[in-house]
């Protein structure tokens, strides 16, 4: 195991436990086969008033979260809701609340094991809150990575630190062994890829796709504990949702696995009810995140029997299309198509149709999203820097 695969952790013994805290600086690093730490820190679903910290250990263990900001507050976060210190045999997970809007904080993870009280601190990272009042905002977005380490590594070197780094589904094949998840959610391309930006995830089919599939939110933190959700940064207001298969439920290879018949038409209800939330409703730029398109461009239905699978989802737009309209939604960001495409509002769908491209780093984009008082400015960029597309909106009145 090499140093720099370890960089994101210290070890420590329990009685250096409280010299280490007082310590900013990172920890140095050792190899052993008992490492507690698998994977990074990885800093999910980041809210205006906090976050959710997610890591992998190597047995049962005890986590809590400390934090400091540029004034000098400070704190620790170590409760989960049933009262018990969050605990956990493979993944440990911390909720973090009470930071306040816009503000930078350095984070780390205190960790002990259950059964000899070995401690690991992990390095302090930083991270910023939402901050829903902001006059600007800039995020990124990734797709369709399928575990492509090469590529994951290559978009990691070249995506920007932002407010928030979006994946937006396809993160894996699928999930045919449960010794997939960990490496693939908490340490992809053995990236610390919340490095640079929190991360907030949203399911595509091929991450609901396995026997083990069932397993991933354990390891995949959103700010409503749902597949969909809804934020503001800064002058963008961000829909989540979650598209589902791109077959009908019953198809055989999900050899009945998968419900997102119900899961949509529950987005639906659960959609009218938010587009009427102020921050929401009253923002200039109005953006979704799913992973299989709303539109495509060839709209004729697939044959299923045949190895046919949805290019757009059909059933999704169905459910929510005119809810979308309604709120005014300005674009949908989405991948699944292996190929980035723009198709521009028109009179039937008002809104965009922004597609990412593909897993192999010849196909492999990353997305930009800009946003101040003039415009909403997005461009889908290749590894090789060539800016692909780039879209603007006017703010709404
Ligand atoms: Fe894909």
């Amino acid at each position: 195991m090499n140093m720099k695969r370890r960089a994101f952790i210290g070890t420590l013994s329990a009685a250096g436990l409280g010299q280490a805290l007082a310590q900013t600086t990172q920890s140095p690093v050792t190899s052993s086969p008992n490492h507690l730490l698998r994977t990074p820190l990885t800093i999910m679903a980041p809210r205006a008033d906090g976050f959710e910290a997610v890591w992998a250990v190597s047995r049962l263990s005890l986590g809590r979260i400390e934090w400091e900001s540029d004034d000098g507050t400070t704190g620790s976060a170590g409760a989960d809701t049933f009262g018990f210190v969050p605990q956990g045999e493979d993944i440990l997970r911390v909720r973090v609340a009470g930071l306040s809007p816009g503000k930078n904080y350095r984070v780390r993870s205190v960790t002990r094991a259950a059964d000899n009280d070995e401690t690991q601190v992990s390095a302090w990272k930083t991270f910023r809150t939402l901050d829903p009042t902001a006059h600007r905002t800039h995020f990124t977005m990734w797709n369709d990575t399928h575990i492509h380490n090469d590529t994951i590594r290559a978009l990691h070197q070249v995506t920007p630190a932002a407010d928030f780094l979006l994946w937006n589904g396809d993160t894996c094949n699928d999930w045919t062994r449960d010794e997939l998840l960990v490496p693939t959610l908490l340490h992809p391309g053995e990236c610390d890829i919340t490095e640079r930006a929190p991360l907030f995830i949203t399911w595509g089919n091929h991450d609901v796709r396995g026997a083990h599939a069932f397993k991933t939110p354990r390891l995949i933190a959103t700010p409503t504990g749902r597949p969909f959700y809804a934020f503001r940064s800064g002058p963008v207001a961000v829909i989540c949702l979650h598209t589902g298969e791109d077959k009908p439920d019953s198809h055989p290879s999900f050899r009945g696995r998968v419900a997102f018949d119900t899961l949509r038409a529950e987005q639906a209800q659960w959609l009218r009810e938010t587009i009427q939330r102020p921050e929401l409703r009253d923002a200039p730029y109005r953006v979704v995140f799913c992973h299989i398109p709303l539109r495509w461009r060839d709209e004729q239905p697939p044959n299923y029997d045949k190895g046919g699978f949805d290019h757009f989802s059909a059933r999704s737009r169905a459910a929510w299309h005119e809810t979308l309209v309604k709120w005014r939604a300005q674009i949908i960001l989405s991948g699944h198509t292996h190929r980035d495409a723009w198709l521009p509002p028109t009179s039937e769908f008002p809104y965009g149709q922004l597609i990412g491209g593909g897993p192999q780093k010849e196909r492999a984009t990353w997305t930009e999203g800009v946003a101040d008082t003039e415009q909403l400015r997005i461009k889908v960029i290749n590894l090789e820097g060539k800016v692909l597309r780039d879209v603007t909106f006017k703010p709404l009145a």
